[in-house]
């Protein structure tokens, strides 16, 4: 985005040369437009068509953009050739087609004409509206036009510009984003109308959704909730003849677009007109919950929970372990199988972005009771709804197979009826009524057996809960398994036998010693069938209870993630408390980084991974597991590295569990490492997500520079590592921080955008600091970044040694202190 508005800024520069003396709306077959030469300008003043570069000043385009602001072209006619000097002619042919020629008369783009018609007197005309219209004579009637340029969009939708289908033509008009900020042709991203199953408007990156704004239920597209604005009017046609959206302004003197930008996003802009500048109103997908089918199959994302998926009612995760460890892709399948027939009711959820409903099939003139009896005569219909929610509701949708894509949406959603067997529904409404949620959802069970008041549920429910009894309990033992799991009683974690550690480990040989930390010493070891592992033998002296070590253990092994090391299991046997984790034959971070000659093993690929891999670990730890973790003690040296070079965060000895609530919380020990520490902690002892945010950022910079931040030394200050990439950015050199190992540094915006995301980790502030998510989000997009404020800590502070958690050894409370510093 910044290198954009560079070039804005560029080739506004280039517009102001071609700003031309003659202004006419409409050219005639006598007349041509001339690069450098004259320009098109609509009546009323708003938008303009010319040649213009937005990169290489040699490639010329024909566009049109407002006469505002050169910053946003809203259509390119030769986007995909452009001419290679300046002397390129725009011409209206006798025939009505508009030809652009090059310099020995070649035709570089042309027009191509719907319609056969031989016009008698045609012109192009460029209206109001931005549209570029080739008309016989001054028959104004859109439907009239030989060819317009709103049937063939680019990147820029424009209020009346009609994005969708014609079916009598067969036309489909579509956004595709520019290939990149000075490359005007088509790129990979497209914004369109699926029309598979009910249609609904998608965002694909080449034939696959990436995110899906949803089908129109009559106010809204399914999936979003349009701000309403007075000025503004959505409208979405389909019949017969046409499927398509389209907005309107009711002001014609307020300028709006929609833009899909060169990395997938679709933004809104809107002219501020007393600021000169366009100002973002909206992106599109906006959160992670807008990623398709993030959550899988039969799940919903609810952005506001932690973590963000959940199993609809009646379902429970395919593959447990992957959904634990946030991959949810395999979604959740259904814990009682449907009966078909009689034998099954819904379950009403409220509020809700209904499912992909490229696998649907609809009825606009249906009532929902005409849905759900037509829903249940098919055995694979699995869930129904209203089309249209506008007065009360009408029309029916039905879905096939999984639902996928849904979210929580909150005031703005739809009610969706998903189909159960009727022994799960009895057993969630006899649920729910015992844990005193007096609100009980509305529920239809099959068209037999319509429920309508409390007391029938209650006594349907008793009865099935009867039948299944007798049924036997194959079904509910499943089921309690699984919401049992997590409970600590079931925990599986394997206790190994300390005779099969000792034989593992050469009877801890100091050989086999990888490292000694706090609590004591590391072995690297070979278990058979396991394959190499990490011991770490926790002193004997230690003062940890059997209790507290076991609560810790269960603690960590609990954590799952690709980028945290995995725990494999544990060891409590005669007065040794034993963790055995999986062995990392990279070792540390920090033995590559600071290394000289390691640190070329490191391109820049190899950093960016490391640096996602380890915002992913921590975003876990911080959000998506479920108990919440802050680490405390985030350090170079407690990243190991994989075969791969993949990052795995270790040492969880200081982070503390907290519950879900608790954000922010007080120390009076501090524990921790001089250089990553964040001031607050460090000053005041207070600790919350957002230390482990600075200490995240200090690793950034320390992975771009290849320097450490405590111990850094510059000829010209006294900085440290923040301080001294701080000056650098402040005098827009940035670049200077980049390691001179470093090769491959072809991408200079992701390189600033690094530099970046760690100054904005490492503010002074904790509340400025944004949380990973965001990090997590902004390292991955493209969106304009805010902008970083001082950073705290510019210097060392005085303390001489480089980790106090030495001190602590041996507070009992933090065994886990020792957890692996494998090196
Ligand atoms: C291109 O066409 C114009 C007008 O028809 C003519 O004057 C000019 O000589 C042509 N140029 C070339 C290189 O053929
Ligand atoms: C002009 O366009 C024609 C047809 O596309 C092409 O063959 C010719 O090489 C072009 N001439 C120049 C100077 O680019
Ligand atoms: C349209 O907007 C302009 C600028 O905001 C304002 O001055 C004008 O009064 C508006 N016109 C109408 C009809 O609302
Ligand atoms: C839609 O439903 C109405 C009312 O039930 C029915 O008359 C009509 O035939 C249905 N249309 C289709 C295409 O099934
Ligand atoms: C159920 O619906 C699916 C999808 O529309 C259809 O293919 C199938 O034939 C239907 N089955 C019956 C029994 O109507």
């Amino acid at each position: 985005m910044e290198a954009l508005t560079h070039l804005f800024v560029f080739y506004s520069f280039l517009f102001s040369l071609l700003r031309t003396s003659i202004s006419l709306d409409t050219i005639t077959p006598s007349q041509s437009i001339r690069d450098g030469g004259s320009a098109l300008v609509s009546a009323g003043g708003q938008f303009q068509l010319g040649f213009f570069s937005p990169g290489n000043p040699d490639s010329r385009y024909v566009g049109i953009w407002y006469t505002v602001s050169t910053d946003i072209v809203v259509w390119v006619a030769n986007r995909e050739a452009p001419l290679s000097d300046h002397s390129g002619v725009l011409k209206l042919a006798d025939d009505g087609v508009l030809v652009l020629l090059n310099s020995t008369n070649g035709t570089v783009w042309s027009s191509r004409s719907t319609t056969s018609t031989t016009p008698q007197n045609p012109v192009a005309q460029l209206l109001d509206t931005g549209n570029l219209a080739v008309k016989d004579g001054n028959d104004d009637k859109p439907e009239k036009f030989l060819w317009q340029s709103f049937d063939y969009p680019c990147d820029t939708l424009l209020p009346e510009m009609k994005l969708g289908w014609n079916f009598v033509t067969g036309l489909e008009r579509f956004l595709s984003s520019w290939k990149s900020t000075d490359d005007p042709a088509q790129g990979e991203f497209s914004v369109r109308i699926d029309l598979q199953g009910y249609p609904q408007l998608v965002v694909k990156e080449g034939s696959k959704i990436k995110a899906r704004a949803g089908s129109w239920n009559g106010i809204n597209p399914a999936g979003r909730r349009l701000r309403s604005d007075p000025l503004l009017k959505y409208e979405f046609v389909f019949n017969d003849q046409e499927a398509y959206c389209e907005y309107k302004i009711l002001n014609t003197s307020v300028f709006y677009n929609v833009v899909l930008n060169p990395s997938g996003l679709v933004q809104r802009f809107g002219w501020m007109g007393r600021r000169q500048s366009w100002d973002l109103f909206a992106t599109f997908p906006a959160d992670r919950c807008e990623s398709y089918t993030l959550c899988g199959a039969d799940a919903t994302c609810d952005f506001n929970k932690s973590p963000i998926c959940a199993c609809l009612e009646g379902f429970f995760p395919k593959s447990p372990k992957d959904w634990d460890s946030v991959d949810w892709s395999d979604g959740c399948v259904r814990r009682t199988p449907l009966e078909c027939n009689d034998g099954d009711g819904f379950l009403k959820r409220t509020g809700l972005k209904l499912p992909d409903t490229s696998s649907s099939w609809y009825n606009k003139s249906m009532s929902l009771k005409e849905c759900e009896g037509m829903c249940l005569k098919n055995c694979s219909c699995t869930a129904y709804a209203n089309l249209d929610v506008r007065g009360g509701g009408s029309g029916c949708l039905l879905w096939f197979d999984s639902l996928v894509d849904i979210r929580e949406l909150g005031e703005p959603g739809q009610d969706l009826y998903i189909r159960m067997a009727a022994t799960e529904l009895a057993d969630y409404l006899e649920k729910k009524r015992r844990s005193g949620k007096k609100k009980l959802v509305a529920i239809i069970v099959g068209s037999t057996l319509l429920v309508v008041g409390m007391t029938i549920v209650a006594l349907v429910s008793y009865i099935w809960k009867k039948k299944l009894r007798n049924q036997g309990t194959t079904k509910r033992s499943r089921r309690k398994d699984y919401d049992n799991e997590g409970g600590k009683e079931d925990m599986e974690l394997p206790i190994f036998d300390l005779v099969v550690i000792a034989n593992a480990t050469d009877n801890f040989s100091n050989n086999n010693k990888l490292g000694e930390g706090g609590f004591g010493p590391v072995y690297k070891g070979i278990l058979p069938g396991i394959g190499d592992i990490a011991v770490k033998r926790l002193s004997k002296n230690s003062r940890q209870g059997l209790n507290e070590f076991k609560n810790e253990v269960i603690l960590i092994a609990k954590l799952q993630h690709r980028n945290l090391v995995k725990l494999l299991g544990c060891c409590i046997q005669e007065n040794e408390n034993m963790l055995i984790y999986e062995y990392m034959p990279n070792k540390s971070l920090d033995s590559f980084i600071f290394d000289q000659a390691n640190s070329k093993v490191l391109d820049w690929h190899k950093r960016i991974n490391i640096i996602r891999g380890i915002a992913k670990g921590l975003l876990y730890l911080h959000e998506d597991s479920r108990l919440r973790i802050i680490h405390r003690d985030l350090k170079a040296s407690n990243i190991l590295l994989d075969n791969n070079m993949n990052p795995k965060i270790s040492d969880f000895g200081l982070a503390k569990s907290f519950g879900g609530d608790q954000v922010d919380s007080k120390t009076n020990r501090i524990i921790g490492t001089y250089g990553y520490m964040s001031p607050e902690y460090m000053v005041h002892g207070r600790y919350s997500v957002k230390s482990d945010v600075f200490s995240f950022g200090v690793l950034v910079l320390e992975i771009l520079s290849g320097k450490k931040n405590r111990g850094f030394h510059h000829p010209d200050h006294h900085h440290n590592l923040i301080g001294h990439a701080w000056k650098l950015w402040i005098e827009d050199k940035p670049m200077e921080l980049i390691d001179e190992f470093v090769d491959n540094l072809c991408a200079l915006s992701s390189v600033l955008r690094h530099i970046h995301v760690g100054l904005l980790c490492v503010q002074q502030r904790p509340e400025d600091r944004p949380n990973m998510s965001s990090v997590v989000q902004m390292l991955s997009s493209e969106n304009l970044l805010p902008k970083p404020k001082q950073p705290g800590f510019l210097s060392d502070s005085p303390e001489a040694d480089s980790s106090s958690s030495k001190h602590e050894t041996c507070s009992a409370n933090t065994i886990t202190n020792t957890v692996f510093e494998a090196r």
